[in-house]
């Protein structure tokens, strides 16, 4: 059984364990570096990519909905980062030429996710949720600013714990305490 794994196999499978166990046993850990590194200070930092995916050229150049890639944010908690088939059927004619989309090849010849780095991020311990939102007219706009215009996406809201509340304050008032967000 073991012989049809590659040699590098069992190294992968015990970073994993190491990686849920820690998950599980650093929890507490967890908080406190996020409680040193609050949201505030990574508004507007520029986050590197490994294709240099440019929002503008998609969404106003080419009028693409911005469901039609992050397809989960009207009906789950998360909006989903498209698989990189989303971008074969676009690109398929010329990507073979050109080096910016080589690590796109590369992800879909070996069914291997591309690995985008997190622009928007909150502590594990909040709850949130995309469709609430979406689906009560709150626009993408207004969290994440004008994604459209922008040549790699920054954090352009403040997302503390305060910008939540007060929109909630204003707009959903029985919303506003602590179990909402803190289960
Ligand atoms: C609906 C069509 C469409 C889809 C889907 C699409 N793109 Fe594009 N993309 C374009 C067009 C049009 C351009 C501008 C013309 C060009 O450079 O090919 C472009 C340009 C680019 C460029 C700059 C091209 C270069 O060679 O420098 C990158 C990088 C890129 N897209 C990445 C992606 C990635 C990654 C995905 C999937 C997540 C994707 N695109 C999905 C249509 C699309
Ligand atoms: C053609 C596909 C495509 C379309 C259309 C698209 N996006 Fe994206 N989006 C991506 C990809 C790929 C990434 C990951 C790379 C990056 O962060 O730029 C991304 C990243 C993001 C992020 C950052 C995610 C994070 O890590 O926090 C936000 C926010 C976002 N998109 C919002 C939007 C909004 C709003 C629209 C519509 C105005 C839109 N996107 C349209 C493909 C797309
Ligand atoms: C009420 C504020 C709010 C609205 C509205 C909103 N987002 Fe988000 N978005 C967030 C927050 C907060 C995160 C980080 C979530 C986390 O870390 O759990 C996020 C994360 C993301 C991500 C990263 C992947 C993910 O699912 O976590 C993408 C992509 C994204 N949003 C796209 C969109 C798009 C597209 C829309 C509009 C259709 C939208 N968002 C509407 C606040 C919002
Ligand atoms: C611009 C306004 C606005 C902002 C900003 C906002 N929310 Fe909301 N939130 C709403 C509205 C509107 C609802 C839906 C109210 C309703 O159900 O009537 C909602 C609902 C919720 C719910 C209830 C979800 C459920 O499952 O019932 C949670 C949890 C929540 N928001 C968390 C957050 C968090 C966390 C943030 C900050 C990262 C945030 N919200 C930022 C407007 C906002
Ligand atoms: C609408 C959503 C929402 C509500 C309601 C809410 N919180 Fe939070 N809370 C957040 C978010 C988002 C963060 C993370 C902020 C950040 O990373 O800067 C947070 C962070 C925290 C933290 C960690 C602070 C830190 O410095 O890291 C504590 C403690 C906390 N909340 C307690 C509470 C208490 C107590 C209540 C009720 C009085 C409450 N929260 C109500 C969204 C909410």
């Amino acid at each position: 059984m073991a012989a049809i794994f590659p040699p590098w196999a069992n190294v992968a499978a015990r970073a994993s364990l190491i990686a849920g166990v820690c998950a599980l046993g650093g929890l507490a850990v967890g908080v406190m570096a996020w409680a040193r590194t609050p949201n505030a200070t990574r508004r507007y930092q520029p986050v590197s990519q490994p294709v240099p995916f440019d929002h503008r050229v998609h969404v106003a150049g080419e009028h693409i909905d911005c469901r039609y890639c992050h397809f989960s944010v009207e009906r789950s908690s998360t909006a989903g980062i498209p698989p990189s088939t989303t971008c074969v059927p676009c690109h398929s004619t010329t990507w073979l030429t050109s080096a910016t989309l080589a690590p796109v090849v590369k992800s879909v010849e070996t069914n291997t996710p591309l690995r985008w780095n997190r622009v928007t991020a909150l502590p594990g311990f909040v709850y949130f949720n995309h469709a609430v939102h979406v689906n009560n007219g709150v626009h993408c706009e207004t969290c994440h600013g004008r994604v459209d215009r922008m040549a790699a996406v920054y954090q352009a809201e403040p997302l503390t714990m305060n910008w939540c509340v007060s929109c909630h304050r204003a707009r959903a008032p029985r919303l506003t305490n602590c179990s909402t967000c803190h289960r």
